[in-house]
C-alpha cells in the first residue's frame, strides 16, 4: 500500500511557460469555439441552459442514442458522481461499499472512493504494468460496486485489453459496475462503448478537456445504460453544464479536422519522443494518450527544476505505485514536443 494524501493536491497554477504536465492540447480548442462563445446573447446567459441539442451531438459523435449519454461538468464531476451513487454506505446495511483502482491510477480515484465513504482496494501494478487481470479479479469480493479502469491509462499511456474489462464485467457482483475511463480514447482510436449493449453493467467516461481542448471549459460525458446512468444523474447537481459548455462542445464536435490534425501531430510527437528517449538510453513505455512516461532515475526531481527553470513544465510521477523515478511529458503539438525534448536533454546534462 502507498502512503496517501487525504485530498487532490492541485498542480502550482503555473501559466508562464510551457505546459507539459497536465496533457492537454496546448494548441488550444479549435477556432470555432471561440466563435460561438462570442456569439452567446445575454439572454442565453441569463437562462438556465437548455441540454437536448448538445446531447443529441454528443451522442452523434459517440456513435449512441441520446438517452444514452449524460453530459457532466468535466469527466471529474462524472467520476465524482459516479463515486457517490455506488460507494455511499446505505445506513442500516453494515456494508462499507469497495471500489477497486489498478495502480497506477488517476489519483482522482482514490480521494473520490474516500469522499464517498466508500473503502478503496488498491491493485499494485505488474511488471511492465501489463494489466493485473488475476490480481484485480481476487480482489472482488460482495461488497465491490465500482472497478475503476482507465484506458489508455494515466500516467502510463499503457492500453487495456478489451478481453481484460469483458472479465472484470462478468465477474463483479450483480450491483456492481466497471467504469472505463476513456479521457484519452481518441489518440488510442478505440473505444469501449461498441461493447455496451453486452456489456449493461459497464459505463464509459469521456472528456472533451484533452483531444478537444477544452480543459478549461469543463465539459465531459458518461456514457451506458440508462439504469447505470440515472443513480449518476440524481447525484448530480442539475444544471452543472453551463452554456458556455454547451455551445463551445457544439462547436468543437463540427470541427472534426482540427481534432484529426491534432491526432497527428500526437502521434508524431509520441515517435519523436520515443527516438530521444532511445538516444538517451532512457526507459519509457508507447503510448496511446498524449503523453509519455519516462524513466529518469534518482534524478527526476532536478531534471523537472532544471526544465522548469528553462519554462517548461514536466510532471513528477514518481510517487505513484510503480513509477518511481518517472516523469509525464505530454506529446501533443510537434513543436512543443521538440521544444519539451530539447530541454530534457539539456536538463539531464545539467542534472548530471
Ligand atoms: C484518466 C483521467 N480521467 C479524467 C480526467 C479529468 O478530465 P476532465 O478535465 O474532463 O475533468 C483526467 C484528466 O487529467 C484523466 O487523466
Amino acid at each position: 500500500m502507498t502512503e496517501l494524501k487525504s485530498h487532490y493536491e492541485k498542480p502550482a497554477e503555473m501559466y508562464d511557460g510551457l505546459r507539459l504536465h497536465q496533457n492537454e492540447n496546448t494548441d488550444g480548442c479549435s477556432p470555432r469555439v471561440l466563435e460561438a462563445l462570442a456569439r452567446l446573447t445575454r439572454e442565453q446567459i441569463g437562462f438556465y441552459p437548455p441540454y437536448s441539442a448538445v446531447t443529441e451531438d454528443a451522442a452523434r459523435y459517440l456513435g449512441v442514442s441520446a438517452e444514452r449519454v449524460a453530459l457532466v461538468n468535466g469527466l471529474d464531476e462524472g467520476i465524482m458522481g459516479a463515486a457517490i451513487a455506488y460507494l455511499r454506505p446505505s445506513a442500516g446495511s453494515g456494508v462499507v461499499p469497495e471500489a477497486i483502482v489498478p495502480e497506477p491510477a488517476f489519483e482522482i480515484f482514490r480521494f473520490d472512493t474516500a469522499v464517498a465513504g466508500g473503502r478503496l482496494v488498491q491493485v499494485m501494478p505488474k511488471p511492465d504494468f501489463e494489466f493485473a487481470l488475476d490480481e484485480v479479479l481476487a480482489a472482488i469480493t460482495p461488497a465491490t460496486r465500482l472497478v475503476f479502469i482507465t484506458n489508455p491509462n494515466n500516467p502510463t499511456g499503457v492500453p487495456v485489453p478489451f478481453d481484460a474489462i469483458r472479465t472484470v464485467a462478468k465477474r463483479v457482483p450483480r450491483n456492481a459496475i466497471v467504469f472505463v475511463d476513456e479521457a484519452y480514447a481518441e489518440f488510442a482510436g478505440r473505444s469501449f462503448i461498441p461493447e455496451l449493449p453486452a456489456f449493461p453493467n459497464v459505463l464509459v467516461g469521456r472528456t472533451f478537456s484533452k483531444a478537444f481542448g477544452l480543459a478549461a471549459i469543463r465539459i465531459g460525458a458518461l456514457v451506458g445504460a440508462p439504469e447505470i446512468l440515472d443513480p449518476i444523474r440524481y447525484v448530480v447537481p442539475v444544471y452543472s453544464v453551463n452554456i458556455g459548455a454547451v455551445v463551445a462542445l457544439q462547436a468543437a464536435l463540427s470541427d472534426l479536422d482540427y481534432l484529426n490534425a491534432y491526432l497527428r501531430q500526437v502521434d508524431e510527437s509520441k515517435a519523436l519522443l520515443y527516438a530521444a528517449c532511445d538516444r538517451l538510453k532512457l526507459k519509457y513505455w508507447n503510448s496511446d494518450a498524449n503523453f509519455v512516461l519516462v524513466r529518469i532515475g534518482d534524478r527526476v526531481g532536478e531534471v523537472i527544476e532544471a526544465a522548469q527553470a528553462r519554462g517548461i513544465f514536466l510532471r513528477n510521477r514518481s510517487s505513484e505505485p510503480g513509477c518511481a523515478g518517472c516523469l509525464r511529458m505530454g506529446t501533443g503539438v510537434v513543436e512543443h514536443t521538440k521544444r519539451g525534448i530539447a530541454v530534457l536533454e539539456e536538463a539531464l546534462c545539467a542534472a548530471q
